[in-house]
């Protein structure tokens, strides 16, 4: 009982950070009307109060700052249900451009798209496009991130305008991005930094190429944050299912400096945080995972076995929260 405590104390702690955003710039071959009345329209970053549509006056926007505290944990799995499942998104074909707002790559026509499943969506989702946001929309317990990747999914069968009349229409999957140098951390955005010295100037558009999105997955896919919300670009349209991944994407730091040279209308491309007003639901598959209990027991130090921290247990559980806690951390030895 008592692990299971040290657990959720820990991971609300590890998890001060969290993103999770959704931006819309749909497949203008699909649907270029939606994409007229999506993108057409000229807008900025600088003049939000000029949004138009249900941007200023929704109850429901998007993005969020996440309470890692007031979150609720979905334990009986009424809104969470299972795993979510990730199929096909190791090689996708996909064009590149910068379309002034982002940078942005966008599935091509009559390829098969990856789809998602599973967790707090009911049906699949079809992956249309992703595109990234410096700094992160999101926030988790107030922290922000240099970066955050939005995969944008629509419910399959629908077409883009028929998904913007339903709630349940969209499904986004929000990544965050932590920097840290060296060469390890040049893994994630590798095969996009080699693009973007021909994305630099609005309106540059690439051919196609085959990109493993995979590797702009989250460490762990299965640990994560889920609301009702908007896109959060014009118009703001409140249809989307929001999974925002908790656990910090690597990038290295020399490539995220490439992009303050990307010309998006200004230096950055985020939305400002909206009201929160709403439930938000915290996966627990998060707490059953041993590689989750092991990463967090080496980052407590916690060098000794599980077995010999239960016959320690309250004595440890005591410690951990007055480190949390800030409070002076007291010997177990002594005490026993
Ligand atoms: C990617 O899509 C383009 C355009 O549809 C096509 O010409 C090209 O052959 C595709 N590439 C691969 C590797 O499938
Ligand atoms: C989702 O896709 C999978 C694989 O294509 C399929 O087996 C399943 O029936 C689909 N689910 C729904 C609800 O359509
Ligand atoms: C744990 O902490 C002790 C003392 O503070 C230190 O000597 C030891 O190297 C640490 N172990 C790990 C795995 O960091
Ligand atoms: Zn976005």
């Amino acid at each position: 009982m008592w692990i299971i405590a040290v657990t959720v104390l820990a991971i609300a702690d590890l998890h001060c950070f969290h993103l999770f955003y959704i931006r819309f710039h749909i497949i203008n071959s699909l649907l270029p009307i939606v994409a007229g009345a999506i993108n057409g329209a000229d807008w900025s970053y600088d003049y939000e109060t000029q949004w138009p549509g249900v941007c200023t006056t929704g109850t429901q926007q998007s993005p969020i700052n996440i309470m890692s505290r007031e979150a609720v944990y979905d334990k009986h799995g009424a809104h969470i249900k299972g795993p979510l499942v990730f199929r096909g998104y190791k090689n996708v074909n996909a064009s590149g451009e910068n379309d002034g707002h982002t940078l942005k790559w966008t599935i091509e026509e009559d390829e098969i798209m990856p789809v998602i499943s599973g967790g707090p969506l009911r049906g699949n989702y079809s992956f249309l496009q992703f595109h990234l946001h410096w700094l992160s929309e999101h926030a988790i317990d107030g922290m922000k991130y240099p970066m955050e990747i939005h995969f944008l999914h629509v419910k399959t069968g629908l077409s883009v305008e028929e998904a913007l009349e339903r709630p349940d229409g969209l499904a986004v999957v929000a990544v965050i991005a932590m920097v840290h140098s060296g060469e390890e951390s040049e893994y994630a955005l590798e095969e996009l930094s080699s693009m973007l010295p021909q994305l630099i100037n609005q309106h540059e558009k690439l051919p196609p190429s085959v990109i493993d999105l995979t590797r702009l997955f989250s460490p762990n896919m299965q640990s994560y944050y889920t609301y009702h919300g908007s896109l959060t670009t014009p118009q703001c349209q409140e249809v989307v299912t929001w999974i925002v991944l908790d656990t910090p994407l690597i990038i290295s730091d020399t490539q995220y400096k490439l992009f303050s040279k990307v010309d998006v209308g200004g230096i950055d491309n985020y939305r400002s945080l909206q009201p929160v007003n709403r439930v938000i639901y915290r996966n627990s598959a998060s707490l059953t995972f041993p590689s989750s209990l092991a990463l967090i027991a080496a980052l407590l130090n916690l060098t000794t076995t599980m077995s010999s921290i239960v016959s320690k247990g309250v004595c440890t559980f005591v410690n951990l929260k007055k480190r949390f806690w800030g409070k002076k951390v007291h010997d177990c030895s002594k005490t026993k």
